[in-house]
């Protein structure tokens, strides 16, 4: 009997039932391609990429303790075969990224399920590309919602932009850089001496970013406003 039980419950769990269920849903005019990219040892999802049309959504489950981002890829033509590139966040050549991550500048919606409580953030630390937020549903905790539906690229320092080069939308600004990146300098990037969240404060760049996604991270140790509780619950994660 105890063999039987233990069965029924592997087979339970086996079913999904212990899974988190991310809606992903575009609400932007224009298509949009999300790469999904799992933590170190954690299953890859949906082979780590998708295809999205304006107002069109998906459901994905993540087993018990995935962990890993999800980012919009924009501007990308894929072939027959599936191989092609993005304006950004490309992951390499093709359409499922099944284990690599998008070039920056990227938004970045992160999840650490099951820690005991689900962690998640939406993070401008690899840059922003279109706006990403995270809406809990049906958790037990703090849940918050995690807004960012404003076009960053409009408000975008003309050193950190980064304009398309081809295409129906050649040469408008398509993503915005952070500043680490952009610069590599350690007070950007809170690296070497400033690896300290008493050293490294947020930088005349990274106000610009907290200003237009005030939950989303703007640089590296701003987590006591961007990082985020919920246990038990399914998450929308809305494009635009
Ligand atoms: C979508 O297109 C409409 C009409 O062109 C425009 O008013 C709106 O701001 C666009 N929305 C987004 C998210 O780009
Ligand atoms: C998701 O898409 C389905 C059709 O594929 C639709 O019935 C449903 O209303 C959509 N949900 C949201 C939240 O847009
Ligand atoms: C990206 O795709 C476009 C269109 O298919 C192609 O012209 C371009 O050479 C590709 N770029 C790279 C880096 O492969
Ligand atoms: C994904 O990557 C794994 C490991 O590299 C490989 O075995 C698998 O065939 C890949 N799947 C697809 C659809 O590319
Ligand atoms: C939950 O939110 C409240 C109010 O925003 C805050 O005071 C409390 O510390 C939060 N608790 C946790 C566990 O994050
Ligand atoms: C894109 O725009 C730039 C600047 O206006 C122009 O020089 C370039 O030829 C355009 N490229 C394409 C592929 O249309
Ligand atoms: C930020 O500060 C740097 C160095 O002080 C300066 O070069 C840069 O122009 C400033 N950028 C903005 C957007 O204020």
């Amino acid at each position: 009997m105890a063999f039987l039980h233990t069965f029924i419950v592997l087979f339970l769990s086996a079913l999904g039932s212990d899974a988190t269920v991310f809606r992903l849903k575009n609400n932007c005019n224009e298509t949009i391609w999300p790469g999904i990219l799992s933590g170190s040892g954690k299953p890859q999802l949906n082979n780590g990429g998708l295809k999205l049309n304006p107002k069109e959504n998906a459901t994905i489950k993540a087993p018990k303790g995935w962990s890993g981002r999800i980012w919009p890829r924009t501007g990308c033509t894929f072939d027959a075969q599936h191989r092609g590139n993005c304006t950004t966040g490309d992951c390499g050549l093709r359409e499922q990224c099944n284990g690599t991550g998008g070039e920056p500048p990227v938004s970045l919606a992160e999840f650490t399920l099951d820690s005991p409580m689900d962690f998640y953030d939406v993070s401008l630390v690899d840059g922003f590309n279109i706006p990403v937020s995270i809406i809990p549903s049906g958790g037990k905790g703090n849940c918050s919602e995690v807004k960012c539906v404003n076009d960053l690229n409009l408000h975008c320092p003309v050193e950190l932009q980064v304009r398309s080069s081809n295409g129906r939308r050649n040469n408008t600004i398509v993503a915005c850089k952070n500043p680490c990146i952009a610069f590599r300098k350690p007070e950007y990037c809170c690296s070497g001496a400033f690896n300290n969240p008493n050293i490294c404060k947020p930088s005349n760049y990274s106000i610009v970013f907290k200003r237009s996604c005030p939950r989303a991270y703007s640089y590296p140790y701003d987590d006591l406003t961007s990082t985020f509780t919920c246990k038990g619950a399914n998450y929308d994660i809305l494009f635009c």
